[in-house]
């Protein structure tokens, strides 16, 4: 067992977006629905969807090959891989052993992480206990979603919101104190899971024709309830986080929140009282991506010159469960 350092980084970021692009007309040529809804409603312009036969697996393996490479690190070194997604290829084994092979990582705990899209975020305070235990060196911590797969394209009220993609980051340990991942928080309720959930297929409404039938086996959302439900805990998981790391508002250089809704976002802009240059937003390109979100978006921050080192930055996510989370980053470069 190595002996634990006061702090863990993000050695590399990556993310992958499938290629085809689908417009919001292109959307309203499936369902009835138009371009000038989604985007007031949402914020939404386009998103991808994954080709046929390519799975959740290959959008991770493909996002992590990417953060692999930006941390520059021998692949070898990673000795942990979490997969959140609640699109796995299968339901078991686990999408982070399928990861696990086609990354060919010879020495590998993996197993998938399943919180919506809080996904990304509880991978990283997970990852980052876990890489402090002392019993792992490098992790994968990725967040991928083939969420065409599972949205009803005859439901106009969930499909135009979703897209596929995948984020990762690659996590070690530094001896500098302070740094990287400085806090993270967590929370669930699990009290109201239809609220958004994906009632058939698993052991409570297995497969059979009748639930096929039913479209049981499709994404379902109440979206007003959502909306009240996420606007109070992002903003409840950000604040409690400040607090836990003693920071204020004013010393954020970037918040990264889960991309579902514009309108979300705002709401917790305006609540947390911090400028909007400082939010970081692409959901008018891959619309809500779930656990790949966050993941994505700390990619994109990056590589747009967004994040500089001695930088805080808060990752605030929630989805469904409910769950929330929020992880706060001294970036060191
Ligand atoms: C889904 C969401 C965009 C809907 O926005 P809204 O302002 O609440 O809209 P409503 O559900 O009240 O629907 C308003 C009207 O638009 C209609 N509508 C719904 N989807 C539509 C679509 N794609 N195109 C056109 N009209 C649509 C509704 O049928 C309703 O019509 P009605 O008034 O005649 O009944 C919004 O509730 C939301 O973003 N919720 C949170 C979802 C979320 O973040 N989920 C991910 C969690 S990780």
């Amino acid at each position: 067992m190595n002996k634990p350092t006061s702090s863990t980084v993000i050695l590399g970021t990556g993310s992958y977006l499938p290629e085809r692009i689908v417009s919001n007309n292109e959307m309203a040529q499936i369902v009835e629905t138009s371009d000038e809804w989604i985007q007031t409603r949402t914020g939404i312009r386009k998103r991808r969807f994954a080709a046929e036969g390519e799975n959740t697996s290959h959008l991770a393996a493909a996002a992590a090959r990417r953060a692999i490479e930006d941390a520059a690190i021998d692949p070898s070194e990673i000795d942990l891989i979490l997969v959140a997604t609640m699109t796995p290829d299968m339901p078991f084994p686990s999408t982070a052993c399928l990861v696990q092979s086609q990354l060919n990582l010879p020495q590998c705990t993996a197993f998938d992480i399943q919180a919506a899209c809080t996904g990304f975020v509880y991978g990283l305070n997970i990852a980052a206990s876990m890489l402090q235990s002392g019993n792992f060196n490098k992790a994968l911590v990725i967040g991928a979603e083939k969420l065409s797969g599972i949205l009803d394209f005859e439901d106009r009220t969930t499909c135009v919101l979703f897209g596929d993609g995948a984020g990762a980051a690659v996590l070690g340990r530094s001896n500098t104190p302070g740094v990287g991942i400085i806090g993270g928080i967590g929370g669930a309720d699990g009290s109201n899971p239809e609220v958004l959930c994906q009632p058939g297929g698993g052991s409570a409404i297995p497969p059979t024709h009748d639930s096929l039938d039913q479209r049981r086996h499709f994404l379902k959302m109440n979206g007003k309830e959502v909306f009240k439900q996420a606007v109070r805990v992002m903003n409840q998981a950000s604040t409690d986080l400040l607090k836990k790391t003693g920071l204020a508002p004013a010393d954020l250089s970037l918040v990264i929140p889960h991309q579902a809704n514009l309108r979300i976002i705002d709401s917790l802009t305006k609540r947390l009282n911090v400028p909007t240059e400082s939010v970081f937003i692409n959901l008018q390109d891959y619309g809500n991506t779930s656990a790949a979100s966050v993941g994505i978006a700390l990619d994109e921050a990056r590589h747009a010159g967004r994040i500089q080192s001695g930088d805080h930055i808060l990752l605030v996510a929630f989805g469904a469960g409910l769950t929330w989370g929020a992880s706060m980053l001294k970036w060191q470069e």
